[in-house]
């Protein structure tokens, strides 16, 4: 690794960090708050750098877990608009990334220890018990997702084209009024907005195959497979050959769009030569390999924006996530390019929250902490 990387990517972790309350902000101006799956990149970043914070921000990460296990997307530290009744933190969650974080830092020197790892394994328990459909694990706000304003929600928008941000800003309100909340605050249900993401999905599965052989917990194990052979079941599409999200409450042929979600869906599915199939397209630039990293949406789809916030850019955390698919997969030159090639663009953006893969400009926030993944990027 270049110096500069680890240089720029301590840097910019540095620049972010409260020390009072053990996390980075992604960008003091743009995203003031504590964001779940932020977090957890970022821990991974901190144990890249063999810097101690990374354990304590994956605490920080789980600290606002409520009693019955779930985890927030958001801690607020200063006033925001609500995201569900709770004053202080966010009713929805985000990607279940933690246990990759613990094992990066468990790899690292930086072992969790039993308290940790059992808000780890009660997250898992509540997304098992409380958002399962059909074998597989329910969103009930495209926030769960972390992939906010993808393609693949503009079902639940009227479809209307051009796609605009305002235009979503109103449907995410309106997502949110249809969502209902537990006795502890936690989305439960929602009369407008149930999907089962491939991408939420795969993360989830590959969460909890490394949690099980991390903890010794066989039982993690085997929810892990039966979450991926759901996932073959019902997420495969063979004419793409990508996984595809599911619609259960509204929603329609969106879902099918492909996004690198798609392609993610690998981290969780049993099926090697499927797998392969989605992962191949990693190196397709008729696909997703552009010019400067992994594009969001294919560079020949009509829905493709380069520019636009989750309209086509290349994203870190979703190129770091496709290197631990392909190493999933033991495409280890694969994983070596795309990390190699994720690395450089990350570095040459300014370690922007997003960038064009066509130019490498920087987009969104800059700079934005999980940037610091160039350097875990191997
Ligand atoms: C945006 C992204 C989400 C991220 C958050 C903070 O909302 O869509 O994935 O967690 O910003 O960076």
């Amino acid at each position: 690794m270049p110096d500069d990387v680890e240089a720029r990517s301590r840097a910019v972790l540095e620049q972010a960090w409260d020390d009072a309350r053990g996390y980075c902000y992604p960008n003091r101006s743009v995203y003031p708050h504590q964001w779940l799956w932020d977090s957890c990149f970022h821990a991974i970043a901190w144990a890249a750098l063999g810097d101690a914070r990374g354990l304590a921000e994956l605490r920080s990460a789980l600290s606002g877990q409520l009693d019955n296990g779930f985890v927030p997307h958001m801690r607020f530290s200063g006033p925001t608009s609500p995201r569900g009744p709770l004053p202080d933190r966010s009713g929805f969650t985000q990607p279940p990334v933690y246990a990759l974080a613990a094992r990066e830092l468990t790899r690292a020197g930086q072992p969790v220890d039993a308290a940790l790892a059992g808000r780890i394994v009660r997250a898992f328990e509540h997304l098992w018990q409380q958002r399962r459909q059909d074998g597989l694990l329910v969103v009930l706000h495209p926030w769960e997702t972390g992939c906010d304003d993808s393609p693949r929600w503009d079902s639940w928008m009227d479809g209307r084209r051009p796609w605009d941000r305002k235009h979503w800003r109103s449907f995410d309100r309106r997502w949110l009024a249809a969502a209902t909340f537990g006795p502890e605050g936690d989305a439960v249900s929602s009369s407008l907005f149930t999907a089962a993401p491939s991408a939420f999905n795969g993360i989830t599965a590959h969460g909890l195959r490394i949690a099980g052989e991390l903890l010794g917990d066989s039982r993690l194990t085997a929810w892990a497979d039966e979450l991926g052979a759901a996932m073959e079941d019902l997420l495969w599409d063979d004419e793409q050959s990508l996984y595809v999200d599911r619609a259960l409450t509204g929603g329609g042929p969106s879902c099918s769009l492909p996004t690198l979600d798609g392609v993610l869906g690998a981290l969780g599915a049993l099926d090697r030569g499927r797998a392969v199939r989605a992962l191949d397209q990693l190196r397709d630039p008729q696909r997703f390999k552009a010019p400067h990293g992994l594009a969001y949406v294919p560079r020949t789809s009509p829905d493709y924006e380069p520019d636009a916030y989750w309209r086509g850019p290349a994203w870190p955390q979703l190129t770091y996530l496709a290197v631990q698919a392909c190493r999933r997969w033991g495409l280890d030159d694969l994983a070596a390019d795309v990390a190699r090639e994720g690395r450089r663009a990350i570095h040459a953006s300014g370690y922007a929250e997003y960038w064009n893969p066509e130019t490498g400009q920087g987009c969104g926030a800059q700079p934005q902490t999980w940037a610091a993944l160039a350097c875990a990027l191997t």
